[in-house]
């Protein structure tokens, strides 16, 4: 059988990761969450107490991670994502990533990748792009949920306002801003439930592997 790539990129809490985890199982597939790298970034910049834009040392921690070694829960805490946003957007720091990435796209018999740039940058070659959208408020509302459902604080309108600069910082930047690939797949998830949304990425991974 031919090799599968699935590359799903989206903005933040639009519901990617939930999808891309869906996918990977059903094709039996690795999956990376590639949103995990930066937020690992951001997490050991702070951890030695420094800066988020000191390019050095977030180089140096980007390349000392390690796919195996990640905590989570820690990781996935809200103020991580805002912290990830801010060294993600180092051109140095991207730079860095992308052979782990693409090592790890380039694995057996496929897998699926979650972020912002793997269709357009990271794997432009992906058997399937798919570029998953909902509107800010449907998405402020499933991170509240998530959020309360893990104990944390969830305010809907500072959810809400995070959401939109997030939007914008990753969208403003300038090197691999989230922009949907030139032949990616929109799939907007405002209207549908997680069953929903995973029938119609499926449908698109069928489409266009014919
Ligand atoms: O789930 P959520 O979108 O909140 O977070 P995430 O996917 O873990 O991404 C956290 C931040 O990392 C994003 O706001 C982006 O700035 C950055 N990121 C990126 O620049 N490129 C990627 N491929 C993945 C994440």
């Amino acid at each position: 059988m031919t090799r599968l790539v699935i590359a799903i990129d989206g903005p933040a809490a639009s519901g990617k990761g939930t999808l891309a985890r869906r996918l990977a199982t059903h094709f039996n597939l690795p999956h990376l969450d590639t949103g995990l790298l930066y937020r690992a970034t951001a997490s050991a910049l702070l951890d030695e107490g420094r800066p988020l834009d000191d390019v050095e040392a977030a180089v140096v921690a980007a390349r000392g991670l390690s796919l195996t070694d990640f905590d989570d829960q820690r990781l996935r805490a809200r103020e991580m994502g805002e912290a990830a946003s801010v060294v993600a957007a180092l051109p140095e720091v991207r730079a860095e990533l992308i052979d782990l990435q693409r090592r790890f796209a380039r694995n057996g018999e496929g897998a699926v990748l979650d972020g912002r740039d793997i269709g357009t940058v990271i794997c432009p070659d992906a058997s399937v792009k798919i570029f998953v959208t909902a509107s800010a408020e449907k998405r402020a509302q499933r991170r509240a949920l998530e959020l309360a459902r893990r104990g944390e604080r969830a305010d809907y309108q500072s959810i809400l306002a995070d959401v939109k600069k997030r939007d914008e910082r990753d969208s403003a930047r300038s090197v691999a801003p989230l922009k949907p690939a030139g032949d990616a797949t929109t799939l907007d998830t405002s209207e549908l439930d997680i069953e929903g949304a995973f029938r119609a990425a499926l449908a698109i991974v069928e489409k266009a592997r014919q």
